[in-house]
């Protein structure tokens, strides 16, 4: 087993999740095309982290790359100090589309990771409904994919995430369909969610204010091909409220995010 180095940011942790020197090239028929170079990254255990950049950087291949779902070209990630190869229940993902199977309700489309660990029928019913309840879709059970909105879709999509209690959460652009007053609202819920349960959570999102609003720290990664620019820390207390959004201190921490990303 490769064990990688203590955590920077605590020299007595090894970081829950670290990328080191990730390159991801797609070699297309004629020519390939370099989507990461050289990134690296540590998540300690129980932080919640964004990743911020231009479309097209390369931040949803980082982010599958973290799940193990796209195999670097080079560089390698490790999950608890150990290689990461493959897709692990540990790890929730939601992906920038719902990816919902349109012939399943939308009970059954959160009960599916349930069912492949075979846990109990009842129980699954139970624990996929509460976590409707909490995404805001109760009274939607039985409707089928086709019959949501893009944003119910989506919040169908987290509660599937989250059904089996994973203690890492990877996040891409879950809120990106979301009307304003909803995303503020799933904000809150996911904070809540995460300090509740003390999950690790690496989110991607388009929106600097959502990613000061939500992380400990935030990534900013350059044009593609995807490299990290700056690290920005965010020492705003917790629990964040709604109002923090108009302090100085906010405002503060959105230029130097925006200064980075340009
Ligand atoms: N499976 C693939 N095969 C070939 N090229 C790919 C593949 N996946 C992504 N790419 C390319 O890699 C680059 C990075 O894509 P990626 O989806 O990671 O960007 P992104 O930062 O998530 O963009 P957005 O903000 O628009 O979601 C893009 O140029 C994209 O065309
Ligand atoms: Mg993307």
């Amino acid at each position: 087993m490769t064990i990688y180095p203590a955590s920077k940011s605590n020299p007595d942790m090894i970081p829950v999740l670290a990328a080191d020197e990730i390159t991801v090239t797609f070699q297309g028929q004629q020519s390939s095309l370099e989507a990461l170079e050289g990134v690296s990254l540590q998540v300690d255990a129980g932080e919640f982290l964004c990743i911020v950049g231009p479309s097209g950087c390369g931040k949803s291949t980082l982010l599958q790359v973290l799940g193990g779902l796209v195999r670097p070209t080079s560089g390698r990630v490790y999950l608890d100090g150990a290689l990461l190869t493959a897709p692990r229940r540990l790890i929730g993902f939601v992906f920038q589309k719902a990816n919902l199977m349109p012939w399943r309700t939308v009970l059954r489309n959160v009960t599916l990771p349930l069912e492949i660990q075979k846990v109990e029928a009842a129980e699954a019913r139970r624990r996929a409904g509460e976590l409707l309840k909490l995404v805001g879709l109760e009274g939607f059970e039985d409707a089928y994919p086709h019959e949501l909105s893009g944003g119910m879709e989506q919040r169908v999509a987290i509660a599937r995430a989250l059904v089996h209690d994973p203690a890492i959460m990877l996040l891409d652009e879950p809120f990106g369909a979301l009307d304003a007053i909803t995303r503020e609202q799933m904000n809150l819920e996911l904070l809540r969610i995460w300090e509740a349960k003390r999950k690790t959570v690496v989110m991607v999102t388009h929106s600097i204010q959502e990613a000061i609003f939500l992380a400990d720290r935030i990534l900013v990664m350059s044009s593609r091909p995807g490299r990290i620019e700056a690290t920005v820390s965010v020492p705003l207390p917790r629990p964040r409220r709604l109002e923090m959004l108009y302090s100085p201190e906010f405002g503060v921490l959105s230029t130097r995010v925006r200064q980075a990303i340009q």
